[in-house]
């Protein structure tokens, strides 16, 4: 059946195939040879040159020499770790996701956290977004929640993604500066795409300098859907609570742990793990019946927004434990593969734009960055439900495929061959959605309030984060050289609150904004190439 689970359920278990513990054992050579000698290359004679017939060289040179691969184009540095979630009670009303039905199963998990803007090796509390990224290993399949810290993104539609992180990346020709939210570039396409001033805000506020993995809020950002047994669909939002409460780093304290332990971060949930202080996090789902989906003065489809919770409360329906660090990073938590697209029955998609630019970006970015199309096969990948099908051979393949044929149907294959299952034999069925519209690239009307919540997440500021706001603004903001740029970002903000405007104004010797007439709530304009040209820039 489909929750039959060869590998067993048990993740761990699933990972003891693959681990080797050299402890006791001879060294060898990648063919099980037994070594004698590895410090000496084979020369011709004490004082001559090195022989090419020593195998045993050439190997662990060779083999050093591909160590490396790319770094994730985003999110490169992180940390993970494994757990366990366990829901509160039975989901079925709306969803038929198995690992949401039953208080008494406990589905592993892997759960990455990271910096978004930082190569590799960069330290850890600088002022970014958060990557949490959570593979539910279930007996369906795995289901990847690939989240941030913040509910809301930069960006309306995927096709800017790599106009954004092309932005927050160091600038191409010097490689400078490494700290995202200090360029030029960042603040001239966030006050180009006014729709990023929210998610703008978040970043300027304590949210982007989290004290602990352990004690951040996680979300799933875009509305997605659940799909119960009878078809019906339900909006959802995710939202990760931290059982520690959420804490943030005061600016001064980040910097100064950015420059005496890069690793705060990383070594604080490591920590953490091995002394037994298992981190966890509250699961809670906001959610939308298909009837309202038109009933908010924002777009569910809008990634740059969020319901607020007055509107929709957040409802907890399960927890999470993370009780185990990796055995090894690389193996694991940088072979890890997340995807949106990564989903199991009961969970699918909507027609967020970003959202939908996602599906089709992981799997891609994963196709160059561990190597070809068998990295699902990878240990930290595989997922405990049985995988059978006929995609085939490729760089790196481990399973060793039996029978003759491999397509679907055949009749030569003495055993048979894999047959497709009914969605009530637990197959993956997408949501029933009808789909009707001209082809065209015009934005909905429905997406243009840029700044209505922005001002929302500021008026619920207390006037201590405030401070720490407008601190982040002259820091970071006083750091852009071209004075027209830090010109337009402070018009921008001056849409989202005037005196907020003049503050950050002040600080950063650009002169203070007239009061905006801008009605907060409303729709504004987008820019248009005239505005561009107004900025001196045209
Ligand atoms: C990586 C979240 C938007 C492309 C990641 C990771 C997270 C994440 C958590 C790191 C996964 C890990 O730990 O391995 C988000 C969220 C987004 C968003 C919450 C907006 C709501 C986008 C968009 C694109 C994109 C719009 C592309 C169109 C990528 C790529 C990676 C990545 C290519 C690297 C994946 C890899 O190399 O395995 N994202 N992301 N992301 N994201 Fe996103």
């Amino acid at each position: 059946g489909p929750q039959s689970t060869e590998r067993g359920f048990d993740k761990q278990r699933n990972l003891d195939a693959a681990r080797n513990d050299p402890a006791g054992h001879h060294l060898t050579t990648d063919q099980g040879v037994r070594v004698a000698q590895t410090d000496d290359s084979l020369r011709a004679g004490d004082r001559g040159p090195t022989l090419l017939e020593d195998f045993h060289a050439r190997e662990k040179i060779t083999h050093f020499d591909h160590e490396r691969i790319p770094e994730r184009v985003v999110h490169a540095r992180g940390a993970g770790a494994y757990g366990r979630f366990r829901v509160y009670e039975s989901m079925a009303d709306v969803t038929r996701a198995d690992f949401l039905q039953d208080p008494e199963l406990e589905t592993p998990v892997f759960v990455r956290f990271s910096t978004v803007a930082g190569s590799r090796g960069s330290a850890d509390t600088v002022r970014d977004v958060r990557g949490f990224a959570t593979k539910f290993y279930t007996r369906q399949g795995n289901y990847d929640l690939v989240g941030n810290s913040f509910p809301v993104f930069f960006i309306q539609d995927g096709i800017k993604f790599p106009d954004f992180v092309h932005s927050v990346k160091p600038e191409p020709n010097s490689e400078m500066p490494q700290a995202a939210s200090a360029h030029d570039t960042f603040w001239d396409f966030v006050s180009l795409q006014p729709e990023a001033m929210h998610t703008v805000m978040w970043l300027m506020s304590d949210r982007a300098i989290p004290r602990s993995y352990r004690m951040m809020q996680g979300f799933g950002v875009h509305t997605f859907r659940f799909v119960n047994a009878a078809g019906q669909g339900t909006f959802v939002k995710f939202h990760w609570r931290p059982l520690l409460g959420v804490h943030s780093l005061v600016w001064d304290e980040a910097q100064k742990c950015a420059g005496k332990d890069p690793d705060f971060n990383r070594r604080d949930l490591w920590t953490a793990i091995e002394h037994g202080q298992y981190p966890e996090w509250e699961l809670g789902v906001q959610l939308v019946g298909e009837q309202d989906e038109h009933a908010f003065d924002f777009d569910l489809l809008d990634a740059t927004k969020i319901i607020p919770e007055e509107q929709v409360p957040v409802r907890p329906i399960g927890r999470m434990v993370l009780d185990r660090n990796p055995d090894n990073f690389f193996a694991e938590t940088e072979q890890v593969a997340f995807h949106t697209a990564n989903v199991v029955p009961g969970i699918d998609f909507t027609n967020d734009p970003l959202l939908q630019a996602r599906n089709f970006s992981y799997l891609d970015t994963q196709l160059i960055r561990l190597g070809g199309p068998n990295f699902a096969q990878l240990p930290v990948n595989r997922p405990v439900a049985r995988v059978t099908n006929n995609q085939r051979d490729g760089y790196g393949q481990q399973d060793v495929h039996v029978g003759t044929a491999s397509y679907t149907p055949n009749s030569l294959n003495p055993g048979g061959c894999p047959v497709t299952a009914s969605p009530d034999a637990g197959a993956y069925a997408h949501y029933t959605q009808t789909v009707s519209g001209t082809k065209i690239r015009e934005r909905s009307p429905s997406f243009q309030d840029f700044y209505s919540q922005a001002t929302l997440f500021w008026n619920s500021m207390a006037d201590w984060e405030r401070e720490h706001i407008v601190a982040a603004f002259r820091f970071e903001l006083g750091k852009c050289e071209h004075r027209h740029v830090r010109e337009r970002a402070v018009d921008r903000i001056n849409e989202i609150d005037h005196d907020l405007a003049v503050a950050v104004a002040q600080g950063i010797g650009v002169d203070e904004p007239t009061a905006t007439t801008t009605n907060h709530g409303r729709s504004s304009p987008a820019l248009s190439m005239a505005n561009l040209a107004g900025d001196g820039i045209g």
